[in-house]
């Protein structure tokens, strides 16, 4: 994706300073800064302070946190506790599960000293890999978007809502239920995105706004309660959203809220679509709403707010009553039911076609 001309992805190794470079979200949309990891235990602060965040992202960090940890200590114990340790920083999107499980495949036959050097080309291979599989999703995704803009006769724009961020920011490059919105934006078709605003951390207020501002699309941020207000009202075309972890059955967690947009969607005989590489896919579970693990998140995050004044000056304010204890619940699970088609990067395909997808590992 391009930042005022030039080209990033979300996270690089950099040679010179023999560590992984991201691009840091708690600074964003106020500052651009990148934070350097050059250990397993920098790669775990950044995932759990959401330095680093989206699914993908989270699972790239990792496979760079454990290169680096193996140039500390390639042996096998260190090998196993240095995945154990960055598997237990997040607990609900199964990409990171899934890398890590890839990285230790492949790097617990070899001998230790090909270690490091191995599991550094896995990293930058499986980026790679992220990247591809993303665009395709876009690609995959385009069709529904035109079938949308041809619904409308080519009149007025295609008005589609996405919750949480699940664009670039959230993968190496294109993100997932963005991809197809940028897609669709790059062959001309007008679009416009409703950007729930994404309670409590704000990921579509900060993130999601600010890399569709950065591509050109036209967006508007909305509280997250507008989004049944606006499907009743005939302003929401097609509902996209991103995952953290889909069962067989297609059961779906994403951010705190999706469900409701998806039952709102439901209600109104609007398409409620998810987009999804097959890393985030879970076949060793069916029932989400019974075995996918939800993290529980600091009520912190909802007590106090970040942001800006009109001198640019970062404040945090508290914004709940004194005293008022808060709970926060930081996914929920969207029944496979209320989704009209998953975008994969094999194609589109139905919940029952899931668990035939072809996948690594
Ligand atoms: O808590 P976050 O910000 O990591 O949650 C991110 C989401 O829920 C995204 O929608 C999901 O990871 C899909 S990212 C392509």
């Amino acid at each position: 994706m391009k930042i005022h001309g030039r080209h990033y992805r979300s996270i690089w190794w950099d040679r010179e300073a023999e560590g992984a470079r991201l691009i840091n979200q708690l600074a964003l949309p106020f500052a651009f800064e990148t934070l350097l990891i050059r250990s397993p235990d920098d790669a775990a602060q950044a995932i759990r302070s959401m330095a680093v965040r989206g699914a993908p992202l989270i699972s790239m960090a990792a496979a760079y946190g454990l290169a680096l940890g193996l140039r500390q200590d390639a042996s096998d114990a260190a090998l196993e506790q240095t995945a154990a340790m960055l598997l237990a920083t997040r607990p609900t999107a199964v990409n990171l599960r899934h890398v890590l499980e890839t990285a230790l495949q492949h790097l617990r036959p070899l001998a230790p000293a090909q270690r490091p050097a191995a599991a550094l080309d896995l990293a930058a291979e499986l980026a790679d890999e992220d990247v591809a599989l993303c665009r395709a999703i876009g690609e995959h995704g385009l069709p529904l978007i035109e079938a949308a803009w041809a619904a409308k006769g080519q009149q007025g724009r295609v008005n589609i809502l996405t919750h949480c961020n699940a664009g670039w920011l959230a993968t190496v490059d294109w993100g997932t239920a963005l991809a197809p919105i940028y897609a669709a934006h790059d062959r001309g078709i007008p679009v416009h995105v409703w950007v729930d605003e994404t309670r409590p951390r704000n990921q579509g207020a900060l993130l999601t706004a600010l890399e569709l501002g950065w591509h050109g699309v036209p967006h508007t941020v909305v509280a997250d309660n507008a989004g049944g207000h606006l499907m009743q009202q005939g302003q929401v075309d097609l509902c996209l959203v991103g995952a953290d972890r889909v069962t067989r059955r297609g059961d779906t967690a994403n951010k705190i809220g999706t469900y409701l947009k998806a039952l709102a969607a439901f209600d109104n005989g609007i398409g409620f679509h998810v987009a999804l590489p097959t890393p985030t896919l879970d076949l060793r579970m069916d029932d989400g709403l019974r075995e996918i693990p939800i993290e529980e998140r600091s009520a912190d995050e909802l007590l106090w707010v970040t942001g800006q004044d009109a001198a640019q000056q970062t404040h945090t304010v508290r914004i709940v009553a004194p005293g008022s204890p808060a709970a926060n619940p930081a996914f929920d699970v969207t029944p496979a039911r209320l989704i009209r088609s998953f975008i994969t990067e094999h194609g589109i395909v139905a919940p029952a076609q899931l668990a035939q997808l072809p996948r690594r590992g």
